[in-house]
């Protein structure tokens, strides 16, 4: 670690990189599993299809390409990267942390770093932590990878949860500024009390596995679907107004609002909210499913490479995930 520098910088996002497994699994295979259509699936939820990991596939597999393509992206080796967040609920293992796996699998020999839990928030969460260390000066750059293979928590028989998700990771790079441009604000909240809507309960502490806890399905994620869906709506569309208004800004202003893509009901529910339309929301869900902590990053990258986002603009990202985790960061993107 870097000696602390005393001056508070400015911090922006350099490079991006995204990773999803090769293997796709349509509306059509899904139809062959479980008691579903592709029409149920697409109008309830937009998902056409999702990418998924081979069974064995550690999430550090998925958050190794996705890192070294934002290092080559930025012309960084890996020796040169500071420090790295990895945002995950599903960790390679408990410890050692998949940051550091990561850490040794990509070759940043100086980097030091963690493991951030948040659900669907871990991102922009990571996002904030790394800002706030690189800001500080005790890190020249920080590496933030949203990494998830949550498909592994799924229970494939249960027809209410399998259609809903797939694997992915996004990953940015951050580093000081001088022009005040990149990240300028965030407004971050927690709500234990809705742990109980969403969560996977099995293999820790408070059910350590033992095969009862296997038996009631305590290793798969559950989720009261109907709960999330309106909290989630409501709390991604106030926090983001509130970081725009707090700012001295419009939503109007706004050229892009990157939302967690957990269905595109819910984000159709923002944009209503919000008053703005469609075309001012980056929805990708189709083709990827819900990607938990990589579906911000994995949407901030497609936009930039496609042009959605250009230097200048303002962007949102906002996010709500287990926990409940929820929040919204205004940036003027800088690439
Ligand atoms: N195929 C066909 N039918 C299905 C189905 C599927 N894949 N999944 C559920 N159904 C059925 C249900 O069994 C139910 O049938 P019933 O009325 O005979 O009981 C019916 O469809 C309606 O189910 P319901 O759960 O009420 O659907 P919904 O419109 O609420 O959609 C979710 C379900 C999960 C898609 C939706 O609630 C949701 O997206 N919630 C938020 C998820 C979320 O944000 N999670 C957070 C992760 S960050």
């Amino acid at each position: 670690m870097a000696k602390r520098g005393t001056e508070v910088r400015t911090v922006g996002i350099s490079a991006t990189g995204m990773y999803v497994p090769d293997r796709i699994l349509t509306n059509a295979h899904l139809e062959k599993m479980v008691d579903t259509t592709d029409q149920w699936i697409q109008t309830r939820t937009g998902i056409r299809e999702r990418h998924v990991a081979s069974p064995g596939t550690p999430a550090s597999d998925l958050a190794a390409p996705a890192l070294q393509s934002a290092l080559r992206t930025r012309g960084l080796l890996p020796e040169e990267l500071d420090h790295v967040i990895v945002t995950t609920v599903t960790p390679d293992m408990f410890f050692p942390s998949t940051a550091c796996v990561l850490q040794d699998k990509v070759g940043a020999r100086n980097a030091w770093g963690y493991d951030l839990s948040a659900a669907c928030s871990g991102f922009i969460f990571g996002l904030i932590a790394g800002s706030q260390a690189v800001a500080s000066g005790s890190v020249r750059n920080a590496a933030v990878v949203g990494v998830d293979v949550l498909t592994t928590l799924v229970d494939w028989t249960n027809r209410n949860q399998c259609v809903l998700f797939g694997d992915g990771c996004g990953v940015v790079i951050l580093e000081p500024r001088d022009d005040g441009d990149g990240i300028i604000d965030a407004v971050l909240h927690v709500d234990g009390s809705g742990g109980q809507y969403l969560n996977m309960l099995g293999g820790g502490s408070l059910n350590p596995p033992t095969h009862a806890t296997v038996d009631q399905g305590l290793h798969y994620l559950y989720q009261d679907g109907k709960a999330v869906f309106k909290v989630a709506s409501t709390s991604m569309a106030d926090v983001t107004l509130e970081v725009v208004e707090r700012n001295g800004f419009r939503i109007q202003d706004i050229s892009l609002i990157i939302p967690h893509q957990a269905n595109l009901r819910i984000i159709e529910a923002v944009a209503k909210r919000l008053g703005i339309p469609r075309e001012q929301v980056l929805i990708n869900i189709d083709r990827y499913g819900n990607t938990t902590s990589a579906t911000i990053p994995m949407g901030l990258h497609e936009a930039t490479r496609s042009g959605r986002v250009k230097k200048g603009d303002l962007v949102v990202l906002t996010s709500f995930g287990g926990g409940y985790t929820w929040g919204a960061v205004l940036l003027r993107w800088e690439l």
